[in-house]
């Protein structure tokens, strides 16, 4: 056991993706998603809000269709200097990220490195906020996005091997294991072995990995809103404009979060969830559940 020199990220703060197709993916982040898509957002960026932070999902165009880095947030540049000495002591080739590769993120100072999935981490202090005369603004949401202190949301990663994912996640970058999910998707299904992540601000999860096939570094990545109903009037949006329903609505039982997953313009899926819990790990107990939902999550066959 080594001891933890680090308490690991706050949060996730931001996912950036590369997609070929920027019109359509504003046009679903902002009408079927109900983000707020950045003013500055050009030809070859789109920048875009869920909260008062300037920017939380970031998709620069380019013929991956697919995560291309995930942003670890610490809260002040003492951590974020202990979090990089701590994964180098581990062995990790962490860079330093240049001030334009930091303007673009959006953020005060960065480091990068890449996971044994070859999936790019960032680590950063000090995240741009949105002016106050510019606050947050859904086109659809009839409340808002649960984001702040618990980050962007979460993703899930398509592991290669579980377990020199397990110890990347847990030993270099220092996120807590919320609890596992051991058992069939359907019945008689291909069975579902998976590891949930959190960090100290407490979403249930911010990342979460399997060995899952996949052409895509994720299979979904997640955002969370402050209604139910939003949930279900996203799910009547995707219904409306022909949007692919990946999944059906449903329950998660570890992460007690109620939501339905959508395909995305570049394939991978989103969920739209509502009601995630909240961990507080001085009354955390580590579980292994046997199912994925305890109800609905039907995947829908397209
Ligand atoms: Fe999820």
């Amino acid at each position: 056991m080594t001891t933890p020199t680090h308490a690991g990220p706050s949060s996730l703060g931001y996912l950036v993706f590369e997609a070929k197709d920027l019109v359509r993916w504003q046009q679903f982040a902002v009408d079927i998603l109900g983000v707020h898509a950045q003013p500055e957002t050009t030809e070859r960026v789109l920048g875009l809000r869920i909260d008062h932070h300037a920017q939380r999902l970031r998709i620069e165009r380019g013929e991956r269709d697919d995560l291309i880095a995930a942003g670890w947030e610490l809260d002040t540049e003492d951590e974020l200097a202990a979090l990089v000495a701590h994964m180098r002591r581990a062995g990790i080739a962490v860079e330093p990220g240049n001030d334009e590769l930091a303007l673009g993120r959006r953020v005060k100072q960065l480091f990068h490195c890449t996971d044994p999935n070859d999936l790019r981490h960032e680590f950063y202090f000090g995240p741009a906020t949105a002016p106050m005369s510019e606050p947050f603004h859904s086109r659809v949401l009839k409340s808002h996005f649960v984001a702040g202190r618990l980050g962007v949301g979460h993703f899930v990663a398509a592991a290669k091997s579980k377990t020199a994912t397990h110890r990347f996640y847990s030993e270099v970058l220092g996120l807590r294991v919320s609890d596992y999910i051991k058992g069939e998707v359907a019945p008689g299904g291909p069975v579902l072995d998976a590891t949930f992540y959190h960090t100290a601000t407490g979403r249930h999860h911010s990342a979460a990995m399997a060995e899952i096939p996949s052409p895509k570094k994720i299979h979904h990545f997640m955002l969370e809103v402050g209604d139910m109903n939003d949930v279900g009037l996203a799910y009547h949006r995707c219904l409306k404009a022909d949007v692919p329903v990946m999944m059906g609505l449903g329950h998660h039982p570890n992460d007690d979060m109620f939501s339905f997953y959508a395909v995305t313009p570049s394939g991978f899926g989103v969920e739209i969830g509502w009601g995630g819990a909240v961990i507080d790990d001085a009354r955390w107990t580590v579980r292994t559940y046997s199912r994925l939902s305890d109800w609905g999550h039907e995947m829908a066959h397209h």
